[in-house]
């Protein structure tokens, strides 16, 4: 039979007078739906690239009680018994929606992506209306031209004289064929993010979940990925990744009921969120981004890799500068002479980079510890008589860019802020605010544009005053601990977690517009914020608080299965770790750190000189081996969750002519036997020279300096 290979964009296949089969492809990703007016909009496929003669052939999931392959099931006219994607109160009290098609289309679509890009694609939007009610709501299928990504997203538009209340409200539904599937997320918990967490999907419900309101990706992340056909595996087997693009409180749910279909939800958190909308206006959800990888886990990461490096991340082309953050190396005992010392230290072992974190403002209430302070955004001139502007001379001096910590969505009740605008603040109607950090942190409410104002206001101010700051922290260190706004009206206090999260990206997009190239790192108690929906407007973020490297292996590995290795910083600390209180080699942190974007987050005055001797040298060869990690192709040998006390991975430069191969050691036994790692992601008919950094052996390894194919790495690997 002749191959009919679908190209990108879309194929129509004509089914019946009315139902039309349609196909969005991206490079090597079909997805097809069946769509017939007046009905329900039917999944038919998602997976890799097929012919319109197998389109043409693809059947309906058999439409029963218990096999379902309605793309978007409203709650209570056609749906009750299982999970929906809509559910609404109409303005009359009906809680029944009947959501049918009414019109679609598909169309080139050329926007701009959040993080500034342009991106473009083939957009799918499929009109559904209510027969009884006007509500009209919008399923969008966006799928990329050159990355292998979809995303799907829905607009809600209230059509009724009076105002109707959403209580969920979750994107199109994706549904995935039962065949002992496998999910893989991760879990943790502050100083231990990313855990990864694999289970097959067996009956039941499968819930994950955050509600934090401010830190989504501190506890449950909401990025999935699905292993079609058993458990996970990093080079072969069909994956699905999905990511949720959303900073706020979300819930994913899969539900394996009796049908042959898994269905995966996702979208924001109804809990203690339902939405009021009035009269003509539409209610936007995020978007869900999907690709399909026939080449395992490792497939979906580098999907998610360049993709977000492309339209997800700020100035992702641009090398990072290697740093020196201030935190554990002084914490909040900052003054002139001490920051003067760390930039030059920072400078002499090579770094281009110093920030000054925590502790450096407060008037009336000075910043000592972590119960003052936050909201009053002017130098502690006892600490710092000579203000920012001595520590930019400082930084000139020693010739290392200049970079700042704040945390621009908190107050402490012990600020001039709190004092002078209580009613800033997020509380619950009528009680005392409960208090968090330092027993006086309160989280600022960004739903009232008043206190955005005040927040962009904080960025503006420093950057218009001191335009030579390079690099700014953006923490926050507080999750919603009492549910209310002072600003919303009380019959929408439901509105809290969503408005929060619109009135923060509202703020992002006016920084954004105003300093484009200012550098941002999106840090939340760590790697709290580790998410599509807010890195957009950020460069990086800050992985965990917990810079153990041994544990960091485990995290990083984690957060790398959707986030690329340019945006996750990795510092370099001291011993005993201040987290976890273990001592390890200066050789094997510095291993770690550079896996990822390279930093420093230590006292320099108290290393010995043969450690920073060996970070100088590091620090060095980083900048050598720095396209290749935060421009390559990431490949994961061997993980550290197999419990064998290996891991390996390595990055791959686009054109293969250079890779950077990571093996770390996870314990330490006398004759222990460790496998060799077959590498991966290389040009077979290519001779790569060898050559070990970081080496602290007397003799080189015997393989120094050797040349080697590709195949024989791949297939054989290094002693
Ligand atoms: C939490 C962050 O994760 C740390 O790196 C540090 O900036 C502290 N906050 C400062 O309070």
């Amino acid at each position: 039979m002749k191959k009919l290979l679908p190209i990108l964009g879309l194929v129509l296949c004509a089914m019946s007078a009315h139902a039309e089969k349609i196909s969005l492809n991206t490079p090597h990703n079909s997805f097809v739906v069946d769509l017939d007016k007046g009905a329900e909009p039917q999944f038919l496929y998602y997976g890799a690239s097929i012919s319109s003669a197998d389109i043409a052939n693809l059947q309906k999931i058999k439409d029963d009680n218990w096999s379902r392959s309605d793309l978007y099931p409203a709650y209570g006219a056609t749906h009750t018994m299982n999970e929906i994607c809509l559910a609404m109160r109409h303005a009359d009290g009906n809680l029944s929606t009947n959501l049918v098609i009414d019109d679609y289309k598909v169309t080139p679509h050329t926007e701009t992506a959040p993080n500034g890009a342009t991106r473009s694609g083939q957009l799918l939007t499929i009109t559904l209306k209510d027969p009884l009610y006007p509500t009209t709501v919008h399923l969008y299928y966006l799928a990329y031209n050159d990355v292998d990504m979809l995303e799907s997203w829905t607009d809600i538009t209230n059509g009724e004289k009076k105002t109707v209340t959403l209580t969920q409200f979750y994107n199109p539904v994706m549904p995935v064929r039962r065949n002992n599937v496998h999910c893989t997320h991760f879990h943790g918990s502050w100083a231990s993010e990313a855990q990864l967490v694999e289970q097959p999907l067996k009956t039941g419900l499968l819930e994950i979940k955050n509600k934090d309101g401010l830190r989504n990706a501190t506890s449950d992340r909401n990025e999935v990925m699905l292993s079609l056909d058993g458990p996970a595996r990093e080079n072969t087997g069909d994956v699905i990744g999905a990511a949720l693009c959303y900073s706020g409180n979300f819930r994913i749910t899969i539900d394996s009921d009796e049908s042959d279909y898994h269905q995966y939800f996702a979208g924001i958190n109804p809990d203690n969120s339902e939405y009021h909308l009035k009269k003509g206006e539409t209610f936007t959800t995020p978007r869900s981004a999907y690709t399909y990888s026939v080449s395992g886990t490792n497939g979906v990461s580098q999907t998610f890799h360049s993709w977000a490096r492309k339209y997800m991340l700020r100035h992702a082309d641009k090398e990072r500068m290697i740093l020196l953050n201030s935190w554990e190396g002084v914490y909040f005992d900052i003054n002139h002479e001490g920051m003067d010392q760390m930039m030059h230290d920072i400078a002499s072992m090579g770094g281009e980079l110093f920030v000054m974190d925590d502790g450096w403002f407060g008037d009336k209430y000075r910043r000592l510890t972590d119960n003052a302070a936050l909201g009053d955004w002017v130098v502690d001139t006892k600490k710092l008589p000579e203000g920012i502007e001595r520590l930019l001379a400082d930084a000139r001096k020693n010739g290392v860019k200049f970079g700042i910590w704040i945390e621009p969505e908190m107050a402490n009740t012990t600020s001039e802020l709190y004092e002078k605008h209580p009613d800033w603040i997020i509380k619950a109607p009528g009680r005392e605010p409960v208090q968090g950090r330092g027993g006086t942190q309160v989280v600022l409410d960004l739903c009232n544009p008043q206190v955005q104002d005040y927040v962009f206001s904080i960025v503006d101010n420093l950057l218009t005053k001191y335009p030579e700051i390079a690099y700014i922290k953006w923490d926050a260190n507080a999750p919603v601990m009492n549910h209310g706004s002072q600003y919303l009206p009380m019959a929408d206090q439901s509105h809290l977690y969503i408005e929060y999260h619109k009135g923060l990206i509202n703020v992002c997009e006016r920084v954004r517009a105003k300093y484009p190239d200012v550098v941002i790192q999106d840090c939340a108690s760590g790697g709290g914020r580790a998410n599509y929906g807010l890195l957009p407007y950020f460069d990086e973020f800050w992985v965990s608080d917990n810079t153990d490297a041994l544990q960091r292996i485990f995290m990083q590995w984690g957060t790398s299965y959707f986030f690329p290795a340019i945006a996750m910083a990795s510092h370099i600390s001291a011993v005993p770790n201040h987290a976890v209180y273990r001592t390890t080699s200066i050789k094997f942190r510095c291993d770690v750190a550079m896996s990822g974007r390279l930093g420093m987050e230590i006292q320099p005055k108290n290393m010995t000189d043969e450690e920073k001797a060996f970070c100088r040298q590091a620090i060095t060869d980083y900048k050598k081996i720095r396209p290749v990690i935060q421009f390559g192709d990431l490949y994961r040998l061997h993980s550290p969750y197999a419990g064998d006390f290996l891991a390996s991975e390595m990055y791959v430069s686009e054109d293969k002519e250079q890779a950077v191969f990571f093996w770390w050691k996870l314990e330490t036994y006398k004759n222990q036997h460790l496998p060799r790692i077959k590498m991966a992601g290389l040009d077979p008919d290519k001779y790569y020279t060898i050559h070990e950094l970081n080496r602290i052996d007397n003799e080189p390894l015997q393989c120094e300096g050797k040349s080697y194919s590709g195949a024989y790495l791949m297939q054989t690997g290094l002693e």
